[in-house]
């Protein structure tokens, strides 16, 4: 291996393990070599600059795994692991048939099957038909604007918050705030860019004072997700928090136990875990979501 591929390397697995010690995986403790801009004398000295310090990870602490390509992300090297499928542009697509087969822990009780989505449904005529909705209080209740699914359309990887907080309701997409950047970081420590995936939310006005949805506002909204769904058809949907994966998938199970289990919905994996919002409040939470999000990516790589 050429010199300048292990210190590529080393800039890979420095970035990855960075992202990992925000995520609160601190069974690594690493030195974290200079790979950039910094010479590499000898083999030694690259083997050295990886060494564990301390006790290696546990076997099964996953990180991830060398990519098979690499993208430039703010000029450095990062991991681009699972592909992503490329299509063509968005087809016209009806909502994924309810699968006979479901996870034997958790079952997942849907109360009926999303409406088709119309044969012509796009997402721009999606947002076209919600326009400026007005068909829940929320409109009234101090939204500033809708805040739309953002992202990669035709993306295998979808997240799915629950509404929109103040900065999202300030700028107008979904995940801005500190919640959404812990969510971008841990997009990018399973080996995305944020662009690459679909991020949206349940309900897209905020509610006043961050308070829950309310049935009939979910009701409103939630129809809009699910031909989004439809659309973006993607492989894996991250839902994010107990309220998200309530209204989501229509079951009432703690998010503490539903997590970490692929459930299916109408043909499409989903995977609960905890609201970056909650692992804000409660970092020790951090792990819990990053052992998901590996079910998550080795499914993708899969
Ligand atoms: N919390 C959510 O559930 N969604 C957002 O967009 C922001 C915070």
């Amino acid at each position: 291996m050429q010199m300048s591929e292990l210190s590529e390397l080393i800039a890979d697995v420095r970035e990855q393990v960075l992202f990992l010690q925000e995520l609160g995986v601190d069974a690594l403790d690493v030195r974290l070599p200079e790979a950039e801009g910094e010479r590499v004398d000898s083999l030694q000295m690259v083997a050295e600059a990886v060494v564990f310090e301390k006790a290696p990870p546990p076997a099964d602490i996953g990180l991830p795994k060398r990519p098979t390509e690499t993208v430039k992300r703010g000029g450095s090297r990062i991991a681009s692991l699972p592909s992503l499928r490329s299509r063509t542009p968005v087809q016209n697509n009806i909502m994924p048939k309810p699968t006979a087969a479901k996870p034997a822990d958790e079952p997942v009780k849907v109360d009926a099957p999303p409406e088709p989505a119309g044969s012509a449904d796009t997402i721009g005529s999606i947002r076209a038909e919600i326009g400026d909705c007005t068909r829940c209080k929320l409109s009234q209740l101090g939204r500033t604007q809708i805040v739309h699914t953002t992202g990669n359309f035709q993306a295998d990887l979808m997240f799915i918050g629950e509404a929109p907080g103040a900065d999202e309701d300030e700028q107008g997409s979904p995940f801005v705030g500190r919640a959404g950047k812990l969510l971008t970081d841990i997009i990018m420590a399973m080996g995305f860019q944020r662009e690459q995936v679909a991020i949206g939310n349940i309900n897209r006005c905020r509610p006043p004072a961050n308070r829950k949805p309310e049935p009939d506002e979910t009701a409103a909204c939630r129809p809009f997700i699910l031909r989004e769904i439809a659309v973006i058809k993607p492989k894996v949907i991250v839902v994010l928090g107990a309220t998200a994966a309530h209204n989501l998938l229509q079951v009432s199970t703690p998010i503490s136990r539903l997590r970490g289990t692929f459930q299916d919905y109408f043909g499409v994996k989903v995977m609960p875990t905890f609201h970056p919002a909650y692992l804000l409040r409660d970092p020790h939470k951090k792990r819990d979501v990053w052992e998901d999000m590996k079910k998550v990516r080795d499914l993708l790589e899969s």
